[in-house]
């Protein structure tokens, strides 16, 4: 009866050792699904609109999208040094200050347009993913250096907290952080 049982249990554990690989991918694809949503919500792809350098505003608290009004441009800085600096109105708090609706958000980080290569707003789940796992366009990152990362930046903080009647990006900061992890442990599969 034992060793009856130890080769059932064997020879469960060898078919198992595919479909375990299979279990990990598809895992991972869901966690990149997730990972999609959030990247492709407004509150994070508003300010990663690659080679424009102009923020959009976007999402139902915008009613309609469109570039960031007052003709804003980040310029190559990404900061608006060239023209007017962001932090004039988004100023650098400890606090935060986006209590109020259509106030300029603000966060304990100099608020900036993200790099160029960094490229999400309107673009597919299969383009944003090839570039996010490329280190060549990611900042040089693996997936647990990315997961890393999000931890420390106080601006996605803000993401998920915006305030002003805006609407927060989708799961939360820790879901999300995970879901790297998950994608990032399977080898960072794309869809197709
Ligand atoms: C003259 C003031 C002003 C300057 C300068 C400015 N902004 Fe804004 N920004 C605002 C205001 C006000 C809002 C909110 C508008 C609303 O909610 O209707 C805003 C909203 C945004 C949003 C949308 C945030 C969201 O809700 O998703 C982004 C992105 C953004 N700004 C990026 C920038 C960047 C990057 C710069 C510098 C290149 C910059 N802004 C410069 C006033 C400014
Ligand atoms: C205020 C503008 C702004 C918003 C909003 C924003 N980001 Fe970013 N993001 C940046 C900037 C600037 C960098 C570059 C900072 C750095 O590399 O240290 C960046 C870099 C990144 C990176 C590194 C990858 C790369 O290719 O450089 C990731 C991942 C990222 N952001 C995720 C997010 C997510 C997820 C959200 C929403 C929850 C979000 N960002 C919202 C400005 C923003």
């Amino acid at each position: 009866m034992m060793r009856e049982a130890f080769f059932v249990a064997l020879l469960c554990g060898l078919s198992a050792l595919p479909v375990a690989g299979e279990t990990a991918r598809g895992q991972a694809l869901e966690a990149w699904a997730r990972i999609y949503e959030v990247v492709s919500h407004p509150r994070c792809a508003n300010c990663h609109t690659g080679p424009s350098d102009r923020p959009m505003w976007s999402g139902p608290s915008y009613r309609e999208t469109r570039p960031h009004g007052m003709n804003i441009r980040a310029g190559e800085s990404r900061i608006g040094a060239e023209t007017l600096p962001c932090r004039t109105c988004h100023i650098t708090t400890e606090t935060g200050g986006n209590a109020a609706a259509h106030m300029a958000p603000q966060v304990a980080d100099a608020w900036r347009l993200a790099p160029v290569e960094a490229h999400w707003f309107g673009q597919t789940s299969a383009y944003i993913c090839t570039r996010l796992r490329d280190p060549d366009l990611n900042g040089g990152r693996t997936a647990g250096e990315i997961a890393d990362h999000l931890g420390h930046d106080v601006i996605l903080h803000w993401a998920w907290a915006p305030g002003g009647g805006r609407e927060p990006a989708p799961y939360d900061l820790e879901r999300h952080i995970a879901d790297i992890r998950i994608w990032g442990d399977a080898g960072q599969p794309c869809p197709e």
